[in-house]
């Protein structure tokens, strides 16, 4: 698998040694990278090559067959045992290749509940990206009443995206965020992942090898 990384000066997230096992299987090896604030770094590798296994350790959501070895360190804290919801807690947001959101409630709820950690945390403003996010993207405004199940593949990836970006994370991890899309909305969920660059948010992508090709014709 193909780690690449750019010089880093102000590092959100540092990787060392990172190793995962599922009994005999070693899926991930050494893995190390670092992503530094307003930086997007992508591991690009066929299928089966570990970059899910990599993402999922790195916000400690492996399962249990699987433990990690190796480092992983978050704002130069080392996170390596920390619980999910902690590294939550802290800005870490994996929006998974399933995407996994909550399809019997509406578009209006599913932002809400990523707004949760920071309701929880007792911030009185915590739905005060509501609007920007809608901004970003306007076709989901108008389907905000909207069954999150009854939307598009896109419009899913989308609302995915946007419900990390409620809970306000500092690194935003993406596993394969243009698998089965349409190429004009991958252009649409790539244009904001670089507008959230001038924010400083650090981003971590995996993406399969037909997403490279897409990435290297044309760049973030
Ligand atoms: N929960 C698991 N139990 C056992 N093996 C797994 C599990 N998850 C992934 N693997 C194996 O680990 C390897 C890496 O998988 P994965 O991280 O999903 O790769 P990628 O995301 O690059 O397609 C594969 O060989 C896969 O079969
Ligand atoms: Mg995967």
């Amino acid at each position: 698998m193909t780690m690449k990384s750019n010089a880093v000066t102000s590092p959100i997230r540092e990787v060392e040694g990172l190793s995962v096992r599922y009994g005999k299987v070693e899926a991930l090896h050494d893995g190390k990278l670092t992503v530094g604030a307003g930086q997007i770094v992508s591991v690009i590798g066929p299928n089966g090559a570990g970059k899910s296994t990599l993402l999922n350790a790195i916000m400690g959501a492996l399962p249990q067959t699987g433990p990690a070895k190796g480092t992983v360190r978050y704002l130069s804290k080392d996170v390596s045992a920390l619980a999910i919801e902690r590294r939550v807690s802290r800005g870490m947001y994996l929006v998974p290749e399933k995407r996994e959101l909550f399809a019997t409630m509406t578009v209006e709820d599913n932002l809400m509940f990523g707004a949760y950690r920071r309701k929880r945390a007792g911030e009185r403003n915590h739905l005060d990206q509501f609007e920007h996010v809608f901004r970003l993207f306007p076709r989901l405004k108008e389907r905000r009443k909207q069954a999150a199940g009854t939307l598009s593949g896109g419009e899913r990836q989308m609302l995915a995206v946007e419900r990390a970006l409620m809970g306000k994370p500092q690194l935003l991890m993406l596993d394969e965020p243009s698998l089965g899309l349409a190429p004009l909305i991958v252009k649409e969920i790539f244009h904001i992942i670089s507008a959230l660059r001038q924010t400083g948010v650090a981003t971590l992508f995996a993406l399969g090898r037909s997403a490279e090709f897409q990435a290297r014709n044309k760049p973030l």
